[in-house]
């Protein structure tokens, strides 16, 4: 096989996010706060397509699985049974000279990075964020934002169990946002310290597991390739089992080819019945499942697939971003799946004239009750499809003073850059089917290509 290279720069994608509204820094105007990223006009509209795009596959088209939405804060004991409060460190080191702090086990070399200087030794940090519930600052009122969403389904499991009558198996999914205090964050988006993720919690009968496992890596593989993302930028990674965490049996990871090279996107974990067990102990409650058909009352065993919603949306702007030679330019596009695209349609008058205004106005304010749509009135028609190329919108509408007189639009395709000219009546349905993705040029009843080489008027 031979060895991929990144297509994009890392610079390319965080210079495009500043500068079209997807992704700030935290606090900018302060300096920014290290390991915190705002999401702008655009990146809120993608970031809610991925989690949509997510909980579509893994609840809303499934029958096994639920959804749920539990709090950050929760009972600290929680923690001491998940084994976080004792186990979820890193290794840090502190350089003597200029005092920077490092993760030990990413090190190349034993000395500091940044300066060369002597490192002290070792010590294990933990990575959860710490405050206090209510007013008195105590050790008894200590909380933590939870690393992980994970937990919050293990100890609601009886109570989905008992309000559903779901039978096993049974998945319970939600997204949100987790905290983990690392000792270093970077590349971007990558890793940070506020973060969100997506995560299903899959309970099954003991001795089904490994079949499960199989199932869930292979079809969380494929989401990313069904939205978007190039076979060969994403490859499977077993952990060795001297290298499995306190709780896993397996786990297999699905790596992106990030700028940065090959890193995690996702982890499927067989916990076996471990955090059930947990739990159980710690409660003292029960956490047995009944199973009606063999009469037996057993701990399920959990398969997890564990996805982040921020390294998700980089990875798809990643694969997304492509430059194209066009006539004597070059043109940014981001080639976003009609799903995730964060502006579905975008409508272009060809001029700010009142009589035409007032023609499209209500054309794109029908078309907004079902997409996000973007009305662009600004500068030449060519450089309002070059911005939307490069927000990656799949479909833009120009209207113009033809349209006046026969009741037809032009209709021009991202990808192709095909346009064909079809009557308004068509317009919805003919976008429905575009975005679900027919080919631009099949053409609705009185439909005709008005341009199918690739070059812009
Ligand atoms: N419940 C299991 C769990 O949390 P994990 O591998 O620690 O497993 C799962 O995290 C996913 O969450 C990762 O694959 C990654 O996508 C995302 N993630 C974890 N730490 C992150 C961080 N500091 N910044 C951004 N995303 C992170």
């Amino acid at each position: 096989m031979t060895e991929q290279s990144p297509t994009v720069s890392m610079d390319k994608i965080v210079s495009l996010a500043r500068r079209r509204g997807f992704i700030f820094q935290s606090s900018e105007i302060y300096g920014g706060l290290s390991g915190c990223w705002d999401y702008g006009p655009l990146g809120v509209e993608l970031k809610r397509n991925v989690k949509q795009a997510w909980w579509q596959a893994t609840v809303q088209e499934r029958d096994d699985t639920v959804g749920l939405d539990t709090s950050i804060l929760m009972h600290p004991q929680v923690w001491a049974a998940s084994g976080h409060l004792q186990g979820f460190s890193d290794p840090l080191v502190e350089c003597k000279n200029c005092h920077m702090r490092w993760r030990s086990d990413e090190l190349k070399e034993p000395k500091c990075p940044s300066c060369g200087g002597e490192l002290t030794e070792e010590k294990m940090f933990n990575l959860m964020f710490k405050t206090f519930a209510g007013p008195v600052e105590s050790e008894e009122n200590i909380v933590y934002l939870r690393p992980e969403t994970a937990q919050g389904m293990f100890v609601n499991f009886q109570n989905v169990v008992n309000t559903t009558r779901r039978k096993l198996p049974l998945g319970i999914a939600q997204t949100g946002k987790s905290f983990r205090n690392e000792i270093t964050t970077g590349n971007f988006i990558f890793r940070s310290r506020e973060f969100e993720q997506m995560e299903i919690e899959y309970f099954v009968k003991p001795g089904t597991d490994e079949q499960w496992f199989e199932y869930w890596h292979q079809e969380r593989f494929n989401w990313y390739i069904k939205l978007g993302i190039k076979k060969e930028h994403l490859r499977l990674y077993e952990h060795p089992k001297e290298k499995l965490a306190h709780y896993a049996r397996r786990c297999i990871d699905v790596e992106y080819l990030f700028p940065h090279g090959w890193a995690e996107l996702e982890g499927i974990a067989n916990r076996g019945d471990y955090d059930l067990r947990q739990h159980s102990k710690a409660s003292g409650k029960s956490l047995d499942y009944y199973d009606d058909d063999t009469k037996e009352h057993y701990l399920p065993n959990i398969i997890e697939p564990s996805a982040g919603v921020d390294r998700s949306l980089l990875a798809f702007m990643c694969d997304a971003y492509a430059e194209e030679p066009d006539k004597d330019e070059t043109r940014v596009v981001m080639h976003f799946s009609p799903a995730l695209a964060p502006i579905k349609i975008a409508i272009l008058p060809l001029s700010k004239k009142e009589n035409l205004s007032a023609f499209t106005k209500p054309i794109f304010n029908d078309l907004r009750k079902q997409w996000a749509v973007q009305y662009d009135d600004t500068q030449s028609i060519g450089r309002r499809y070059r911005r939307q190329d490069e927000v990656g919108t799949p479909y833009c509408v120009t209207i113009d003073f033809q349209s006046l007189e026969d009741n037809r639009v032009t209709v021009r395709e991202r990808d192709s850059m095909h346009q064909i000219r079809i009557p308004i009546v068509e317009l919805k349905k003919t976008l429905e089917k575009k975005l679900a993705g027919e080919d631009i040029l099949v053409l609705p009843p009185g439909g005709e290509v008005v341009q199918a080489k690739g070059k812009d008027a």
